[in-house]
C-alpha cells in the first residue's frame, strides 16, 4: 500500500499500551514511530539536570532553546539526542516520571514539543495524548486506546515487582493530572484494549489504516 505522506495518530492514557502498539503498527507499515511523551520526558530530564524549578515554564523554555535537542524517528521507536549524547535510556527514571506532568502542563512547553513534531516529514506514526486533537488534526487515520485503571495496573505489575493496588492508585492520579490533554479526537477510532492482545490491537489499527486509505 502507498503510505507517502500518511500520518497515523495513536493517543490514549498512561499505560494503555500505546508505545508497544505504536511500535508494532509502525513496523508493520514500515514507517517510523514518534513518541511525543519522550519529548516531554527529555524536557523534564534536561530541566532537572540544570537544577531548574519545573514549575517555572519560562526559565525551562529558555534552557530548552539553548540546548540542541534532536529527535531521531526510527521504526523501533524514536531516540532523543542532545548533541552527541543519546538521552533515550534516561527518560523513564522515576524522577522524570514524577516531574513530567508538571512540565507537560505548561502551554509554552507544549508549543515547543508541537513545533518539533510538526517539523518531521511524514509518513510516521505519532503517539501521545493530543496527537489527533491538537498536533495533527488533519491526520488520515486516528486512534484512541483505552483500558480500565485495573487492567492497566495489572499489565504494569506483570513487568515490575510492584503492588498492583499501588500501581492502580498512581495511574488514577496520573490520569487526573493528564486529563486536560487526553481525549479522543473527532473521527478517532476508540479501541478498548482490555479484552485484546497486543497483536489484536495492532491488527485492528492496521485494518483502520487500510479503511482510511480506501476513503481518502
Ligand atoms: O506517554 P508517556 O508516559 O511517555 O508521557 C509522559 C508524560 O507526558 C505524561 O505525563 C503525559 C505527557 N504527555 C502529554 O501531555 N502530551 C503528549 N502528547 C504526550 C505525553
Amino acid at each position: 500500500i502507498k503510505l507517502w505522506g500518511v500520518i497515523v495518530t495513536i493517543d490514549g492514557n498512561a499505560a494503555s499500551g500505546k508505545s508497544s502498539v505504536s511500535g508494532g503498527v509502525a513496523r508493520a507499515l514500515g514507517i517510523p514511530y514518534v513518541s511525543s511523551g519522550l519529548l516531554y520526558r527529555a524536557a523534564t530530564r534536561l530541566g532537572l539536570e540544570a537544577g531548574l524549578d519545573l514549575e517555572r515554564a519560562e526559565a525551562l523554555l529558555a534552557h530548552l532553546q539553548k540546548v540542541p535537542l534532536r529527535l531521531e524517528p526510527l521504526a523501533g521507536g524514536n531516540r532523543v539526542w542532545t548533541g552527541e549524547r543519546d538521552l533515550t535510556g534516561e527518560l523513564h527514571q522515576s524522577a522524570v516520571d514524577a516531574g513530567v506532568s508538571v512540565v507537560a502542563s505548561h502551554p509554552e512547553i507544549r508549543a515547543w514539543v508541537d513545533a518539533q513534531l510538526r517539523a518531521l516529514t511524514p509518513p510516521f506514526v505519532a503517539e501521545g495524548r493530543d496527537m489527533g486533537t491538537n498536533v495533527f488534526p488533519h491526520a488520515q487515520a486516528k486512534f484512541y486506546l483505552t483500558a480500565s485503571p485495573r487492567v492497566r495496573a495489572e499489565r504494569r505489575a506483570a513487568e515490575r515487582p510492584e503492588d498492583v493496588d499501588a500501581i492502580e492508585a498512581a495511574l488514577k492520579e496520573r490520569d487526573h493530572r493528564d486529563r486536560l490533554q487526553s481525549a479522543p479526537a473527532p473521527g478517532a477510532r476508540v479501541i478498548d484494549t482490555g479484552p485484546l492482545t497486543l497483536d489484536e490491537v495492532i491488527a485492528e489499527i492496521l485494518r483502520g489504516v487500510e479503511e482510511a486509505r480506501g476513503t481518502a
